[in-house]
C-alpha cells in the first residue's frame, strides 16, 4: 500500500505554505493530516507506543436520499481524478461499493422514437443515486472482474458487480479525511441497493481460492495508522425528529454526546456473516388507547443488525402481530406493508410506539430497550424499489421466513446507537441521547496492538466490620495453625529425640540381654508418621485437574510461553492457535472468557439448529466446524486470519456449503450487469425500468456547504 510518509507529507505541507505566503494564493484544497493521540480515557498504550491515532467522525452530508426511505449519505471521494459520490453504510459489507454510472445512462428519443442521443448520463438518476462512478474516467481503477454482490442473499437479493481496485478517499474536496489506495471497490447498478456504501466490517475480500484475500477498507485504514483500531459507532440519523438529527460514524472509536449509555454489552455470533446478533427478548406497543401490547409472537427470537438495508425482517408471526395491532395490510405485489392516507391518520392518532428489548441469554442477564416512534416506521417508497408505480407511504417491516432472514435495519438504527469493536468481538446498542446542540464526545477505542484496558484503581475502601472480623478471624486461624505446626515440630523433635534415646536405651539393653540371650527380637518402631503426610501420598487434596475438552480452546489463552510457544503449534491443530497474543489483559480476562466460550458454543449451536444443521451429526461439532470467536484481545492480523481463514474453512472448496458462510467470497460471473434488477416474474410482478423514472424533487441540497472532518481534539 502506497501512503505517503509523514515526512514526504510533511515536506508537501511546507512546499504549500511557502507557496501561500509567496504567493498570497490559497492552496489546493486542505490536504488531510493525520492527528494522534497520546492518552485515551481507560486505556494504558503499551511500552514503546507514544502515540495512536485519533478517531475519526466522518461527517454526514447535509441531504437524505433513498427509495426505500430517507436516508443520510456520507461523501467519498473515489479514483483519479477523484470523483465524489455520497454513500450509506453497511455494517455488513467490508468493501466500498459505488453506483456504476451504466446505471443511469439511456438513449435519448425524439418523439418518433429515434435516438437522438447514446448512452447519456440521466441526471436525475445519478443524484438520486449520490451520484455515480465512471471507473473508465479514472486514472487508478484496476478492474477485477464482475463477482455476485453477495452480502444481503439471505433476504433473495440478486446482482452482480463489476470489482476492482482504485483510491478511496472519505470526505469531499476541501474537507479530505485519509484516504485508501487500491483498495477493493465494487460498482454496481442492482436497484436493491439504491447507493452504494462504506462496508465497515474488517473480514477481508477472497475474490477466489487461489488468490490472497484483499483487506477490507476497515483493516487498510488501521494498517497505514489512520484510526486506533478496527471499531465504529454509527446511527443513521432520524429526520423525523425535530431538528433533523444528522446520522453520525465514528471510526475508531463512538461519539459519547449521541447515546445514553447501558451495562449491556454484547458479543458477536460465531458466524462473521451474522456477528452483530441480539436477542429479542421483549417486544411490545403502546398505542393512544391501549398499553403493553405483546408482539412477541416468537420465543428464542436472535437479530442481525445490519445497516445495508432499510427495514426489519420479523417473523411472519410477528408481521401478523403488527397486523392486529396496526391494522396493516400487507401488498402482495410489492411485500410491502402499504400505508395509505386512511391508514396514515388512523395510526397518527393512535400515535403508536414499539419498544424492544433487547438481552443476549447465553451471557448475561442484562438487558435494554430501544423504543421507536411511529414516525421511525413511517417512511416513503419511490419506484423502482419493489415494483412499485409511485411513490407510498410504508411501514417498514417486511416477512422473514427464517431466522436467516430475522434483520434490523436501518429503520431500527434511527433510534439506536450502534458501538462495534471488532478486535475485542463484542458490541453494544444504545438509545440516542436527543438533547439538541450537545457537542460532540469522541471516545477513542483502542487496538489490543496499541494499549490494553487500564484496570479501575479502586481507592482502597475502608473495610467493612464484617471484613474486619473475617480478617481478624482468618489472621488468628494462620497464627494459631503456625503456632500448632511449630508446636507439634517441637513435640515432634522432642518425641523422637525420646524415641531414639528410648531406642538407644532398648537397643543397648537388647544388645545385652542379646549377649547374654543370644536372641535379637527386631521391633517395628519407627516414628510415628503425621496424618498429613499421608494423605498427601493419597489421592491428592489440591488437584490440578485438567479441564474437560471443551476448555481446549481456552489453552490460547495461557499467559504461560513455555506452556504454548505459538510458532511450534501444529497448523493443522487449530487455526486460532497460531495466532500471537498481546502481552497483558490476558490473566484477569481468562475466567470470563472461559465462561463466554462455553457459552458461546451454546450459541454455535443455536445457529447449527437455526440454520437446520442437526447437532447430532457425527463430527458437527461446533468447535470442529465453527470458528470458536475469540473474545481475549487481539490484534488485527488476527481478526485478519480469524475471518479469512476459519477453521474448518481453510481447505474447503467454494462449493461446499460451509464456506458461503466466509462471506469473504465473492463468486465470479460471467455475464455483464444483471439487468434489469426488475424483471417480469412468475409471481406476476410489473416489469421495470432499471432508470430512475421521475421522482419527486429530492429534499436537501446536492451541494452541501457544510461539512467538517473532525477528530478528538
Ligand atoms: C501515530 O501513532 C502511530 C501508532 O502508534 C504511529 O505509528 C505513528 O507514527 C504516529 N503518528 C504520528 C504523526 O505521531
Ligand atoms: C442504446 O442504444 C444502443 C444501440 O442500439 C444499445 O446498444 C444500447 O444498449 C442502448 N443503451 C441503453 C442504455 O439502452
Ligand atoms: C466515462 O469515462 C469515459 C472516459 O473518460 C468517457 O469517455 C465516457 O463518456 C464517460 N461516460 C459517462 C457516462 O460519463
Ligand atoms: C481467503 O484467503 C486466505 C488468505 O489467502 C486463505 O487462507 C483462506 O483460506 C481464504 N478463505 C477461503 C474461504 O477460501
Ligand atoms: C492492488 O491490490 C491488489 C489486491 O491486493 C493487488 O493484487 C495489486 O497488485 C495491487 N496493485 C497495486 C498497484 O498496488
Ligand atoms: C408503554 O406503557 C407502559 C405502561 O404505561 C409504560 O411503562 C412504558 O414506558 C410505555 N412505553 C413507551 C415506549 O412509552
Ligand atoms: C395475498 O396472499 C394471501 C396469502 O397467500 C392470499 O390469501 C390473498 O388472497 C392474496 N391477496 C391478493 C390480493 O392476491
Ligand atoms: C467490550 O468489552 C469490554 C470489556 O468488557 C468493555 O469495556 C467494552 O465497553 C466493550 N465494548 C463494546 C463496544 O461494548
Ligand atoms: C430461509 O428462507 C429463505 C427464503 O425462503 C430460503 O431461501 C432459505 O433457504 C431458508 N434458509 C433456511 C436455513 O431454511
Amino acid at each position: 500500500m502506497v501512503v505517503p510518509s509523514p515526512g514526504h507529507r510533511a515536506f508537501l505541507r511546507s512546499i504549500c505554505a511557502l507557496a501561500a505566503v509567496a504567493l498570497l494564493a490559497p492552496c489546493r484544497a486542505a490536504e488531510y493530516t493525520q492527528k494522534n493521540i497520546s492518552s485515551a480515557p481507560g486505556y494504558k498504550l503499551l511500552p514503546g507506543v507514544a502515540s495512536v491515532p485519533a478517531p475519526i467522525a466522518v461527517a454526514p452530508d447535509q441531504d437524505w436520499w433513498g427509495i426505500d426511505g430517507e436516508w443520510n449519505t456520507f461523501s467519498l471521494l473515489v479514483g483519479q481524478p477523484q470523483r465524489n459520490v455520497r454513500v450509506g453504510v453497511s455494517t455488513a459489507s467490508q468493501q466500498i461499493w459505488t453506483v456504476n454510472y451504466q446505471a443511469c445512462i439511456q438513449n435519448v428519443t425524439d418523439g418518433t422514437g429515434k435516438i437522438v442521443e447514446y448512452n447519456k448520463l440521466n441526471s436525475d438518476c445519478e443524484t438520486s443515486r449520490g451520484f455515480v462512478y465512471n471507473q473508465t474516467a479514472s486514472q487508478s481503477w484496476r478492474g477485477k472482474g464482475y463477482y455476485r454482490l453477495w452480502i444481503e442473499k439471505w433476504l433473495g437479493y440478486p446482482g452482480n458487480g463489476l470489482f476492482g481496485f482504485d483510491t478511496v478517499g472519505l470526505g469531499q474536496a476541501g474537507e479530505k479525511g485519509p484516504s485508501v489506495q487500491n483498495t477493493t471497490v465494487g460498482t454496481m447498478v442492482s436497484t436493491y441497493f439504491w447507493t452504494g456504501h462504506i462496508g465497515l466490517h474488517p473480514k477481508p475480500t477472497n475474490f477466489s481460492v487461489f488468490e490472497d484475500a484483499v483487506p477490507s477498507y476497515m483493516t487498510s485504514l488501521f494498517q497505514q495508522k489512520s484510526i486506533p483500531s478496527l471499531s465504529f459507532g454509527y446511527t443513521a440519523g432520524s429526520r423525523y425528529r425535530n431538528n433533523i438529527v444528522q446520522s453520525s460514524l465514528t471510526l475508531g472509536g463512538y461519539d459519547a454526546s449521541r447515546i445514553v449509555r447501558n451495562d449491556l454489552t454484547f458479543i458477536f455470533a460465531p458466524d462473521n456473516e451474522r456477528d452483530l446478533v441480539v436477542g429479542v427478548v421483549g417486544l411490545t406497543a403502546n398505542t393512544s388507547t391501549k398499553q403493553n401490547i405483546d408482539l412477541l409472537r416468537q420465543k428464542d427470537l436472535n437479530m442481525f443488525i445490519d445497516s445495508t438495508i432499510a427495514e426489519m425482517w420479523l417473523p411472519v408471526e410477528i408481521c401478523k402481530a403488527f397486523e392486529d395491532t396496526f391494522g396493516l395490510k400487507y401488498d402482495n405485489k410489492s411485500n410491502l406493508y402499504l400505508v395509505d392516507d386512511v391508514l396514515h391518520q388512523t395510526l397518527l392518532a393512535q400515535n403508536p410506539s414499539v419498544t424492544f428489548t433487547l438481552g443476549q441469554k447465553y451471557s448475561t442477564d442484562a438487558t435494554m430497550q430501544i423504543s421507536l416512534p411511529y414516525a421511525a416506521f413511517d417512511l416513503q417508497a419511490s419506484p423502482p424499489y419493489r415494483g412499485l408505480q409511485q411513490k407510498t407511504r410504508y411501514f417498514p417491516i417486511r416477512q422473514g421466513a427464517n431466522s436467516s432472514q430475522w434483520v434490523l435495519g436501518k429503520t431500527f438504527l434511527q433510534e439506536a446507537y450502534l458501538t462495534v469493536d471488532w478486535e475485542r468481538q463484542n458490541f453494544s446498542v444504545s438509545a440516542i441521547d436527543w438533547t439538541f446542540g450537545k457537542p460532540q464526545e469522541l471516545i477513542p477505542i483502542i487496538s489490543p496492538e496499541y494499549a490494553q484496558y487500564e484496570a479501575p484503581r479502586h481507592p482502597k475502601k475502608p473495610l467493612t466490620s464484617g471484613a474486619v472480623i473475617g480478617v481478624a478471624l482468618g489472621t488468628g486461624f494462620t497464627a494459631a495453625l503456625i503456632l500448632v505446626a511449630v508446636g507439634w515440630w517441637f513435640w515432634r523433635r522432642r518425641h523422637k529425640r525420646k524415641v531414639e534415646e528410648i531406642k538407644a536405651r532398648y537397643e543397648a539393653e537388647v544388645a545385652a540381654a542379646a549377649a547374654a540371650k543370644k536372641a535379637t527380637p527386631e521391633a517395628p518402631d519407627e516414628p510415628p508418621t503425621s496424618p498429613i503426610q499421608e494423605s498427601e501420598s493419597g489421592t491428592g487434596i489440591f488437584p490440578k485437574a485438567e479441564l474437560p475438552g471443551e476448555s481446549a480452546p481456552h489453552h490460547e489463552l495461557s499467559t504461560n510461553p513455555k506452556e504454548k510457544d505459538p510458532m511450534s503449534i501444529n497448523e493443522a491443530d487449530n487455526t486460532e492457535r497460531q495466532i500471537f497474543e498481546m502481552p497483558g489483559c490476558i490473566p484477569e480476562r481468562q475466567e470470563a472468557d472461559g465462561r463466554q466460550l462455553s457459552e458461546k458454543e451454546s450459541m454455535v449451536v443455536r445457529e447449527r439448529i437455526y440454520n437446520g444443521v442437526d447437532p447430532n451429526t457425527p463430527d458437527a461439532s461446533p468447535t470442529v466446524q465453527e470458528a470458536p470467536r475469540r473474545l481475549g484481545p487481539i490484534s488485527p492480523s488476527e481478526v485478519t486470519m480469524v475471518n479469512g481463514r476459519l477453521p474448518g474453512n481453510a481447505n474447503v472448496s467454494p462449493i461446499t456449503p460451509r464456506t458461503p458462510r466466509d462471506g469473504a467470497f465473492l463468486e465470479s460471473s460471467d455475464t455483464f450487469f444483471q439487468l434489469p434488477p426488475y424483471r417480469p416474474r412468475q409471481d406476476g410482478r410489473p416489469a421495470e425500468d432499471t432508470l430512475l423514472s421521475p421522482i419527486s424533487p429530492l429534499e436537501g441540497s446536492a451541494d452541501s456547504s457544510r461539512r467538517r472532518f473532525s477528530y478528538e481534539s
